[in-house]
């Protein structure tokens, strides 16, 4: 089975069940498990058609495996033994998210597995080498959110002249992070910490470029959050940022339900947008939109 066709089964499989969309642990469960078995099927059979996808394909899928395991410092059955959380009920609350879902070691594991295959992650890290041009000699990021550290790895591996901060309200998320850095030999030259992006701990204009993918949305008030990327970022400086659009999860603690707010949340900042992409993903409660966004600080 190609991994577009196991993908495209697990979501018809998944809208057999009414509860899954909105509680998201559960989906995150049911994707892990089912994923990693596709994964074991498919390297175990060695199936002709695993055979017929692109070397290309073959390489990210074994290159990520290896990073997931290196990362969370687990061999192949830890990995499938790995606790899911399984607390997290209806409440939409920043505590409960952080305690419950981010400071979990599970949390950076499967969100480093969307890297694999999973088509909104993979147009992440395009839309951003879409404006590698936008970075000069010696640029110094931030990455907000930075999650399991593969944007901000994926970042600093173009050119050995740039330089990368980051935060993440996840511990678990740090050390995940850090040793993807050090895998990928360029943690010399990354800084990152535990912090809120609501509170960021760098002096005003610092950074020439922030990165804020997939985080804004899960915080209760993403202005704010945008408000101080603004602050640690130059004049002139650019932000590359995406957010989902009617993408109900539980740890989504803002709703966006058009592109056309996420736009006017960039204006009300003072960004100016120079790119901006809104594209639909097939998910199992119909279409949402991932919105992508390449923006100046005038
Ligand atoms: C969906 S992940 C995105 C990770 C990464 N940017 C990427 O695209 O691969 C969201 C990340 O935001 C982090 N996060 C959530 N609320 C935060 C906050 N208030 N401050 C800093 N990080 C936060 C979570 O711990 C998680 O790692």
């Amino acid at each position: 089975m190609l991994y577009e066709d196991f993908e495209r089964a697990f979501e018809a499989r998944l809208q057999t069940r009414a509860d899954a969309y909105v509680n998201a642990v559960e989906y995150h469960r049911v994707r892990f498990v089912q994923t990693i078995q596709y994964l074991l099927r498919s390297i175990l059979e060695q199936t002709d058609n695993l055979i017929k996808q692109s070397d290309a394909d073959w390489a990210r899928t074994e290159e990520v495996v290896s990073d997931i395991l290196y990362c969370a410092d687990v061999d192949v059955e830890q990995l499938l033994a790995l606790e899911i959380p399984n607390e997290l009920t209806a409440d939409r609350d920043f505590e409960a998210v952080k305690t419950k879902l981010y400071e979990t070691k599970y949390y950076p594991v499967s969100e480093h597995l969307n890297y694999m295959s999973f088509p909104p992650a993979l147009e992440r890290k395009a839309f951003i080498g879409k404006h590698f041009n936008r970075f000069r000699e010696d640029s110094y990021f931030c990455d907000l959110g930075f999650g399991p550290g593969v944007l901000t790895a994926f970042i600093l591996q173009q050119d050995a002249s740039w330089r990368a901060a980051g935060v993440d309200i996840s511990k678990d998320c740090l050390r995940h992070a850090e040793r993807l850095l050090e895998k990928k030999e360029v943690s010399g030259r990354s800084e990152l910490s535990v912090a809120d992006v609501r509170s960021l701990p760098y002096p005003d204009d610092t950074f020439d470029v922030v990165v804020a993918v997939e985080v804004l949305e899960h915080i209760p008030d993403p202005e704010i959050g945008l408000a101080e990327a603004m602050r640690v970022l130059k004049p002139g400086g650019y932000a590359i940022t995406a957010l989902p659009v009617q993408l109900p999860l539980l740890m989504h603690l803002h709703d966006f339900d058009t592109p056309d707010e996420v736009l006017g949340l960039y204006k009300k900042v003072g960004l100016e947008v120079i790119d901006f992409e809104a594209k639909e993903f097939q998910r199992q409660s119909g279409t949402f939109v991932d919105t992508f966004a390449l923006s100046v600080n005038p």
